[in-house]
């Protein structure tokens, strides 16, 4: 049995509607999970979901979080309403923000900050993509995503977790392998140990995502260091979601 209790997040990027909120918690609804389970939908179906959300064990996510408290912002949305909202966790830093709005390591910085002081479990993102893998440059890309999204943070007691996404993974149908997935999960938890010491990252959870599906599940999960998944495309079907989640809760008290 593993250490660390197993966290599946979906993330339905700008994808769904009222009906799938529907279905998907629907699926839910009086089942035990040995694993923290979330969906992230777009936010304006966050209410929405939170209504049906006494029936289930399922948290709400958000996709991102502003890095701002309040203001003039226009557009932005912040801890304080994530949490009003019923939100109890945040993605930072996916690799689509990075790449089509602009978010660098520092922005991520303040995000974790932000996140962690309104009590929102902050989810950093990070991963190399295609060029990066062929350069050998991982390691140095997920240190530097890693070293200055976590600059000067205090944890005091307070979990974060952290996906790994390598973006050649993501949407392609081409997941890393388990053995990839491990030998980079092992590399973040060493980087997580000097960050923030041994016993702390030890008790971290890093998840994998990029092209998670029922069919690899079972052996990504069963690596040692890979405590959870990050679901895009298949998050999108209600029963292959529910299947994940029901093997990585299986896999759990395994
Ligand atoms: P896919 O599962 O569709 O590859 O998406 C992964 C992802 O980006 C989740 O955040």
């Amino acid at each position: 049995m593993k250490q660390r209790k197993p966290i599946v997040i979906a993330n339905w990027k700008l994808n769904g509607g009222l009906d799938l909120i529907c279905v998907s918690v629907a699926s839910f609804i009086g089942k035990h999970f040995n694993a923290d389970i979330a969906i992230c939908p777009p936010y304006i179906y966050m209410r929405d979901m939170m209504t049906f959300l006494q029936f289930s064990e399922l948290h709400i996510g958000s996709q991102n979080v502003s890095r701002f408290e309040s203001g003039a912002y226009t557009g932005e949305t912040s801890a304080q309403m994530l949490k009003e909202a019923g939100c109890s966790l945040c993605l930072i830093g996916h690799s689509e923000r990075r790449a089509m709005f602009g978010e660098n390591n520092e922005g991520c910085q303040i995000k974790v900050c932000t996140a962690l002081s309104h009590d929102l479990l902050p989810v950093l993102c990070v991963g190399e993509n295609q060029q990066q893998r062929e350069a050998n440059i991982t390691e140095d890309v997920l240190n530097t995503q890693l070293r200055e999204g976590l600059a000067n943070i205090d944890l005091q007691g307070k979990d974060l977790c952290i996906a790994y996404e390598p973006i050649w993974a993501i949407g392609t149908g081409l997941a890393a392998t388990p053995k990839i997935a491990q030998e980079v999960h092992q590399f973040i938890r060493a980087q997580l140990s000097d960050i923030f010491g041994a016993e702390t990252a030890n008790g971290l959870r890093i998840l994998y995502g990029g092209s998670v599906n029922k069919i690899n599940t079972r052996e990504l999960l069963g690596q040692p260091d890979v405590d959870g998944l990050l679901v895009g495309g298949a998050s999108l079907d209600p029963g292959h979601f529910l299947t994940i989640c029901e093997q990585v809760s299986e896999l759990a008290i395994a």
